[in-house]
């Protein structure tokens, strides 16, 4: 998203913990920012000081502990970063003049999941069953109170939670996620462990939903009626695949590799079935997903290969982006016969 907005121009300032894991897409990418700030949102007089000396017009809010495994490790953690962070983040962006607008990037995980076969709308009931879920359903409700207690009320400030599907894409070496998980099983010569092969996810590449952040963001700075509060992010329905296609999809990229087993024995409990729908999207942005799931897959493992054959990862990144925003500016899609659309976020 950085990379992205400084390749657009735009003024740019970060925060957030160091990285945590080596390989990282910071230290890869070294994006060219305004101001780079290691710092932690859970200390909400680091945060104050941060927007005092940093001015922003936009606040994209993406810091978060993300990992449902570890939110069972560390559960006060999860909430603590979650919750009070955004809180934080809310709480110094209300006190800030300069901000216009602020988007909340939650989950598509936030919804009460009863698995009845249909996708999500953003008006259905928030809940989570795992301790990142139900952080994320809480930074909802906090987002939800500030729009209703204080910002509706303040002329020239907007919020809303961007809840998008399950994200891949290049730069992501976190433990316990499909598409690292996958790297490194390719590198080890090993097969992949899926913990739950039949799970049907909404696989977005990490362009998709960020493009949606970014129109998100204009829509409110521009002051667009009707306000919007929450927004989903999500493919097609016919985009919607299981976790083994995934795996197939990507191996099929990297001449059958990683294979892939079932482990037996106990798992920590995740929905087997979440559809989410993007129709307000499409009616309040013009947004959809671009890039159908084998392009998806594709261009994913295809930023991995790159990797690991040693090349220029920012310039294979900045790549993928043009790549990407050519398809906006163009309006096309081969994603599965959407309406031509004219949105440029630029
Ligand atoms: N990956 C997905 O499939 C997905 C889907 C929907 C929404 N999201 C949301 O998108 C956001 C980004 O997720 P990601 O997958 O890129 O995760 P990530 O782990 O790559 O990025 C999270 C970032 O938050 C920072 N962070 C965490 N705790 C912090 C703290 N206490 N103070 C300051 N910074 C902190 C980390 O340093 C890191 O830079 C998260 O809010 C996540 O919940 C992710």
């Amino acid at each position: 998203l950085a990379e992205w907005l400084s390749l657009m121009g735009a003024k740019v300032a970060g925060f957030s913990l160091p990285p945590e894991t080596n390989p990282n897409l910071h230290t890869l990418l070294s994006t060219k920012m305004e101001r780079s700030i290691v710092g932690d949102i859970r200390d909400f007089d680091v945060v104050s000081d941060v927007f005092d000396e940093v001015r922003p017009e936009v606040v994209l809010h993406l810091a978060a502990q993300p990992l449902v495994r570890q939110s069972y490790a560390d559960p006060i953690e999860t909430f603590s970063s979650n919750v009070m962070g955004t809180l934080h983040v809310i709480r110094a962006a209300q006190h800030t003049a300069s901000v216009k607008a602020i988007v909340v990037a939650t989950t598509d995980k936030v919804y009460e999941n009863l698995e009845e076969g249909r996708p999500f709308n953003e008006d259905d009931k928030l809940g989570g069953h795992d301790p990142y879920s139900t952080s994320k359903a809480c930074a909802e409700l906090v987002a939800s109170c500030f729009n209703k207690s204080y910002l509706s009320s303040k002329e020239g400030i907007a919020l809303a939670t961007a809840r998008a599907g399950n994200v891949i894409g290049g730069g992501d070496w976190s433990v316990d996620r499909i598409v690292p998980d996958l790297v490194r099983a390719m590198e080890g010569g090993e097969a992949v462990s899926l913990r739950y092969p039949n799970a049907v996810r909404p696989w977005l590449h990490v362009l998709e939903p960020l493009g949606g952040y970014l129109m998100l963001a204009q829509h409110m700075i521009k002051g667009n009626q009707p306000a919007i509060e929450s927004l989903n992010f999500a493919p097609d329905d016919h985009n919607v695949h299981t976790v083994a296609d995934l795996v197939n999809a990507f191996s099929k990229v990297n001449d059958g590799k990683p294979d892939w087993r079932w482990p037996e024995g106990e798992h920590p409990k995740e929905a087997s079935l979440l559809m989410l729908s993007a129709v307000r999207a499409k009616e309040m942005l013009g947004w959809h997903s671009h890039l159908n799931f084998d392009e998806t897959v594709r261009w994913t493992a295809q930023w991995y290969k790159c990797f690991l054959q040693g090349q220029d990862m920012r310039e294979q990144t900045r790549e993928q982006i043009e790549q990407y925003m050519l398809i906006l500016e163009s309006g096309n899609s081969d994603g599965g016969g959407h309406a031509e659309r004219g949105v440029s976020i630029a």
